[in-house]
């Protein structure tokens, strides 16, 4: 065991998943502080905790910024985000000062996959509305058209992601679902915009599971609105949390989730693990299962 003052410091900014917090429990060699809450940490503890760090564990909620690269110093050599996404993290800063990125690509494409499914499903079958319609006692009988919606046999599904991006051609965007699943980089950030839309047929049902700011939040709110699409299921949002008075929460035909894409227990085990062994690993000058090539 080395000298406390000698200990390498590493700065987590949540509690994490049980599994990911018992392996992190278990390094040696680092002084470990942690925001060890389920709420995020406040900037001024962010600040706080990164001064002098060695090594970061973040999430896709913190600002990784020019201001916590400074606050950190030149200690920092490597950050770990528990996420795939990474724009969160000021990128040509952190590539200028050589600092290592650790991420968390694959382990969540199928829980991610899963959610799309349902997210595609409870829109275009209009589950919430007909949940609510139980509850609120607006069931009054069965009803040959009341609480249709559109069906997955016989459609055609858009894609538009799938590990590159699919351009914007007709053939995608003139589906009768259309999935955005692509990384946001600065071609696809505001992609989904009026054009975008407008190209989408009326019967068409729009799912976003990227990044927020691939959409135009208020031209698919008149899209939505005007009929120039039929309904939105969106698992990410512009900011997150949306707050609750959003225009887009007021429309019966769109589905909106908290960015649960990966939640499942064991891919957020999974994706906790793998983020502290890029941080341990990265720290020890080791190859990192999942290192970012920046
Ligand atoms: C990610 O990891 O970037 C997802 O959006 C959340 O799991």
């Amino acid at each position: 065991m080395k000298a406390a003052q000698q200990l390498m410091k590493v700065f987590v900014t949540r509690r994490l998943p049980p599994e990911g917090q018992k392996l992190l429990s278990q390094a040696e060699n680092y002084t470990v502080q942690q925001w060890d809450s389920d709420d995020p940490v406040p900037r001024a503890e962010l600040l706080k905790g990164v001064a002098g760090a060695h090594g970061l564990l973040c999430l896709l909620s913190e600002k990784i910024d020019q201001e916590v690269l400074d606050t950190a110093g030149p200690n920092l050599k490597v950050i770990s985000t528990l996420s795939v996404g990474f724009d969160h993290l000021t990128i040509n800063e952190i590539k200028k000062r050589g600092i290592r990125v650790g991420y968390t690509p694959d382990v969540l494409t199928e829980a991610t996959a899963e959610l799309s499914v349902a997210l595609l499903l409870a829109t275009c079958r209009r589950l919430p509305e007909a949940i609510q319609e139980v509850k609120s006692g607006g069931w009054k009988s069965w009803s040959p058209t009341w609480m249709c919606g559109y069906g997955l046999s016989n459609s055609t599904v858009g894609i538009i992601g799938l590990g590159r991006i699919v351009s914007c051609e007709k053939l995608t965007v003139d589906s009768d679902f259309v999935i955005v699943s692509c990384s946001l980089t600065p071609e696809t950030e505001g992609l989904c915009n009026k054009d975008f839309f407008q190209r989408m047929k009326k019967s068409s049902v729009f799912i976003n599971i990227s990044r927020g700011s691939a959409v135009n939040q208020e031209d698919l709110y008149q899209a939505l609105v005007s009929g120039q699409i039929a309904a939105a299921g969106l698992d990410v949002t512009t900011p997150e949390p949306l707050p609750t008075t959003h225009p887009l929460l007021s429309l019966k035909n769109c589905v909106i989730l908290p960015h649960i894409g990966s939640a499942t227990y064991s891919t957020r085990n999974t994706m906790s693990v793998l983020a502290v062994n890029n941080l341990l690993r990265g720290l020890a000058g080791q190859e990192m299962p999942s290192e970012l090539q920046i």
